[in-house]
């Protein structure tokens, strides 16, 4: 199996170290446009082999993507990242710009490829992708559920002094604060999350997870990157071993959850075509309006780029 990840900064070059050692795929692309970057990079992961013991091949290329050619996955990464003070949608038109090109010159190369956006705002850039791509949905998706998911379980596993393994959880709706916390599908080693911890320490623990990501900006100065990487490699993983695995994806709803046309995360189930179904929940009244709040949102940030795009026509 051949990958593809287009930027090697912080969140392309993380994915591409665990896709490599723990050889998800037999060979890993790495694409930048910064001059040596990506090769760098790529050398540097590729030298660490005899040393974590992996055969994975990864190569760096700068911007040649002839190099990608009949990649089986693309992992695009390429953008700015959130600075302090800066919203994801900040980051709408530079990057759109950049999630475009990328994307056509990927399906020039590899046709066939299954495409995973994590540039920022997500799933305004998963719309802009798939509508770049032409492909079917099911073959081009974000990646932040799984990201989203994993902050809210790591605040639940430390909050309850268990291992963040036995915690299971499903959120939904676009990646930022109007993400949507579903309590009453999480839990912990079987058991409903809400028997092990007060109504407030989980509201708290919610509200955290929804400013997730902004914490990290505000402590490091720019967003982070070893979670997100390993979330988009977790779901390269579910894809090439077709595994099936049922996780929270950004993909364009087609009537499910009443929403045509925009693109929001949702469970699904992921394998060897990409997203193999997507899982309606029966949502509550107080769940159907908070998805509602969220479909409004990036609805809003989509129509901003749909009028960045007609002025440039
Ligand atoms: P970074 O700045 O470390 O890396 C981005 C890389 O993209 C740079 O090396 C840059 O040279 C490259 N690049 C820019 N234009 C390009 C082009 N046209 N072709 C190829 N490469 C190009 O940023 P980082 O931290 O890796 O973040 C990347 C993106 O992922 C940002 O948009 C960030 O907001 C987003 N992100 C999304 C998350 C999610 O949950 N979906 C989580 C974390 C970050
Ligand atoms: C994050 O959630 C900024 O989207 C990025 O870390």
């Amino acid at each position: 199996m051949k990958v593809t990840v287009v930027g090697a900064g912080n969140v392309g070059a993380t994915c591409a170290d665990v896709l490599a050692y723990r050889e998800i795929a037999n060979e890993v692309v790495l694409v930048d446009i910064k001059e040596g970057f990506a090769e760098g990079k790529a050398l540097d992961i590729w030298q660490k082999s005899p040393i974590n013991l992996y055969d994975t091949r990864t190569v760096g290329v700068t911007n040649d993507y002839s190099k990608t050619a009949d990649s089986d996955v693309v992992v695009i990464t390429s953008g700015l990242p959130r600075k302090p003070g800066m919203t994801r949608d900040d980051l709408i038109s530079t990057n759109a710009g950049i999630v475009q090109s990328v994307t056509e010159n990927i399906v020039k190369h590899s046709p066939n490829a299954i495409i995973i956006v994590v540039s920022n705002p997500l799933d305004v850039m998963t719309y802009a992708a798939h509508i770049t791509s032409k492909l079917p949905r099911t073959r081009v998706m974000g990646m932040a559920g799984i990201l989203d998911t994993a902050r809210y379980r790591a605040f639940l596993a430390e909050a309850l002094n268990v291992s963040p393994k036995d915690i299971q959880a499903v959120l939904m709706g676009g990646h930022g604060d109007t993400m949507v916390p579903l309590p009453r599908y999480t839990t912990v080693g079987g058991i409903p999350v809400t028997e092990l911890i007060e109504e407030d320490k989980l509201n708290a623990i919610v509200d955290r997870t929804k400013n997730g990501g902004g914490e990290l900006v505000k402590l490091m100065g720019t967003s982070a990157w070893y979670a997100p990487g390993s979330a988009a490699a977790q779901m390269v993983e579910a894809i090439v071993r077709d595994q099936r695995r049922v996780f929270p994806v950004c993909v364009k709803l087609e009537g499910e959850y009443g929403i045509d046309g925009v693109y929001l995360g949702v469970p699904v189930i992921l394998g060897k075509n990409g997203i193999e179904k997507i899982i309606e929940l029966q949502l509550n009244d107080e769940e159907k309006q908070l998805l509602e709040t969220s479909r409004g949102h990036v609805k809003e940030v989509m129509d901003a780029l749909d009028n960045i795009n007609a002025a440039k026509a």
